[in-house]
């Protein structure tokens, strides 16, 4: 079984983060949401995983991934040169995945359940042509939406529809066997412009293909936006921080509850209050930190309180009495400026949201 993880694309829907960088790799807890995917997949045994790049952000994705070995992965990395859809990124990897059954995986989903046991069971049962991942959303006609019969199988799929016919959206982890690449050829782009891959499933149908379907039973987090991103570094910091301190805590500081520091971290009279991540080399001082916060890598905090945030690397917080519920991308500043009758002076890029506390 090999892997194909999808990491192209332009991420329109978290902007302004996403002009700067892929949103594959906008961090949650402090880790690339691109890490977690990769991490499933070995998990259930897939070591052996092309990763598929647009000219825009693949560079970067190849920087963060490099070779795969941290992962325990060996991975190679396949140009998809337009974003034509995520049917024609499978057929583009085709050389790759040729003769092999294959999991692909959208690099920006992030879900809360590990996907070995449902690799293991289509391993085991070759007359399955294909196998789909399903949820329940209140929002179906934001995704593909599956319509399924009472032995489960999927009986039907529309990507995007206005009247959905049921309430089951596509997770975008699939299992396929190199019958996908016959279905692919025999779609057409749909409304969108795209090659879609919820189309060569119900391609597959039609011509005579079962394709059964796992129930995602955990949560499935989206980071398109500030409140979701806020919500996803809250579940994964909930559900899978580990405590550990690996920089300096000084004797007048406090740590409570699931905390993990970095190395090279500095802690100075400050409180931080878990589940907290605070990346390397950070200096925190005379603050209080958390709950549910991330701080990532160079983050300074002087004289400030941040609670329920997400702070990217090498960005600095000072003499701020209360940041709540925010989101800062890379080498941020925010610091009280000249007082000149309450006046504020930004320097704020495109599309981002400045929210003042009322007078
Ligand atoms: C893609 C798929 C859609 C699936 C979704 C899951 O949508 O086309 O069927 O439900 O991923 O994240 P897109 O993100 O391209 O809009």
């Amino acid at each position: 079984m090999k892997g194909l993880v999808l990491a192209g694309g332009s991420g329109t829907r978290l902007r302004p983060l996403t002009y700067t960088g892929a949103k594959q790799l906008v961090p949650v807890a402090n880790r690339p949401v691109l890490f977690y995917v990769i991490d499933n997949l070995v998990h259930a045994g897939v070591t052996d995983i092309a990763v598929i790049i647009s000219p825009e952000t693949g560079g970067e994705i190849r920087r963060a991934l490099g070779d795969g070995s941290a992962f325990g992965a060996r991975l190679e990395y396949i140009l998809q040169d337009r974003p034509a859809g995520l049917a024609h990124a499978v057929a583009t990897a085709r050389p790759f995945l040729e003769g092999s059954d294959f999991v692909m995986y959208l690099g920006d989903n992030l879900v809360g359940m590990k996907i070995q046991e449902a690799v293991e069971a289509f391993t085991a049962d070759p007359s399955l042509a294909a196998s789909v991942m399903l949820k329940e959303v209140p929002n179906p006609s934001s995704f593909g939406v599956a319509e399924v019969d009472a032995v489960g199988n999927v009986v039907g799929l529309v990507e995007k529809p206005r009247e959905p016919k049921s309430n089951l959206a596509l997770v975008g982890i699939y299992l396929f066997r190199p019958s996908i690449f016959d279905a692919i050829a025999q779609i057409k782009p749909s409304p969108r412009g795209e090659l879609e891959i919820t189309d060569a499933i119900s391609k597959l149908i039609e011509l005579g293909g079962t394709v059964k379907f796992t129930r995602l039973t955990s949560w499935w987090l989206d980071t398109g936006k500030k409140d979701d991103m806020l919500l996803a570094n809250d579940t994964v910091l909930d559900d899978w921080l580990v405590s550990g301190v690996e920089g300096h805590v000084d004797g007048e500081s406090k740590v409570s509850g699931r905390v993990r520091i970095g190395k090279g971290a500095r802690i100075v009279r400050s409180v931080i209050r878990g589940p907290t991540i605070v990346g390397e080399n950070v200096e925190i001082v005379d603050s209080k930190i958390g709950p549910f916060t991330a701080i990532g890598d160079g983050v300074r905090v002087i004289r400030s309180t941040v609670e329920h945030s997400v702070l990217m690397a090498e960005s600095s917080i000072t003499d701020i009495p209360r940041l709540e519920d925010s989101l800062l991308g890379k080498r941020v500043l925010v610091r009280p400026g000249p007082a000149r009758h309450g006046a504020l002076s930004l320097m704020v890029g495109d599309d981002c949201v400045v929210e003042l506390s009322q007078p």
